[in-house]
């Protein structure tokens, strides 16, 4: 009897175990053959041999693109060497990267960047936030752009107790913005299990020098995030859910679920066309 328990049991769990293995093959689509596609108009940009995780770019046609990436489960092309951000005119014939120096005062060598917006106050003054991952920590860093000196001036470092796990930002204010948490365990192990079992504890947060809050959750992955050309929606892709929550900016910042757009790809970045508000 006390075996057949121990074997019903196991049986049970044998079960379960596959069923959510099926479940996270279906969700990630890892297993799919896809024929290779040569893309036109497509070339490689030298000079970011070490990877380019995010891109922003100005209304000016400046781009920032942060490189160098190490973050847990995520392969890095040069594991020794620092984060940086490069800069390219993409008004020029033939737009080349470029690292900006990066002003004293900052811990440059455990710069470890990933998602990163632009904000220009109305002085037109241009600034970068940076999501950073020093020594796997999580921080947002705020730096003055000066075009003239390619350089970032380093202004702030932002740290609360609610930016865990953070994978992108976007800015709206000075000193405001909408931040995504990718994953909700910080140990390695336990955020692979809740990505396997698909726990949808994850969230959007707002911060600002007087508030910071979750504005939105039940994410399984909430990673890229943007804003509408007329800053009243925010839109968040869930990677390993597949889909876009598009969501409607209240004046205190919070923010309401409007709809759902589910996609059967991993979706991750999103950017929002200047001229049409599209956003892919
Ligand atoms: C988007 O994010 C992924 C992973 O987070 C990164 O590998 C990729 O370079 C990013 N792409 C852009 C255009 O930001
Ligand atoms: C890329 O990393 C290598 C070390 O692996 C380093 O020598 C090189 O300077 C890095 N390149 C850039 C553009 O940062």
């Amino acid at each position: 009897m006390g075996k057949l328990v121990v074997l019903t049991l196991l049986g049970v769990g044998l079960a379960l175990v596959g069923e959510r293995f099926v479940a996270f093959r279906e969700r990630i689509n890892a297993f799919r053959d896809l024929e290779p596609v040569e893309p036109p108009n497509c070339h490689l940009i030298e000079g970011i041999e070490n990877g380019s995780e995010d891109i922003d770019i100005l209304p000016s046609g400046l781009a920032f693109i942060s490189s160098g990436l190490k973050y847990p489960g995520m392969p890095s092309f040069a594991p020794d060497e620092p984060g940086q951000i490069f800069m390219m005119d993409l008004n020029e014939q033939n737009p080349r990267a470029q690292a900006l120096t990066i002003s004293d005062g900052f811990d440059k060598t455990s710069f470890n960047p990933h998602g990163i917006s632009t904000f220009i106050d109305k002085d037109h003054t241009v600034y970068l936030y940076v999501v950073n991952h020093p020594h796997m920590k999580s921080t947002v860093e705020i730096f003055k752009f000066e075009k003239q000196q390619r350089s970032l001036v380093h202004l702030k470092t932002i740290e609360h107790e609610l930016l865990q796990s953070v994978n992108d930002i976007v800015a709206l204010g000075p000193e405001q913005f909408y931040a995504t948490r990718d994953h909700y365990f910080t140990s390695h192990f336990l955020s692979l299990l809740e990505m396997f079992i698909g726990l949808q504890w994850t969230y959007v947060l707002f911060y600002s020098p007087r508030e910071v809050k979750v504005v939105a959750g039940g994410f399984s992955s909430a990673n890229g995030i943007t804003v509408s050309l007329d800053k009243k929606y925010i839109y968040v892709a869930d990677v390993m859910a597949k889909n876009i929550h598009v969501m409607k900016i209240h004046d205190n910042w919070d923010l309401t679920r409007l709809k759902v757009i589910q996609l059967d790809t991993l979706v991750d970045n999103l950017t929002i066309d200047p001229d049409t508000g599209d956003f892919s």
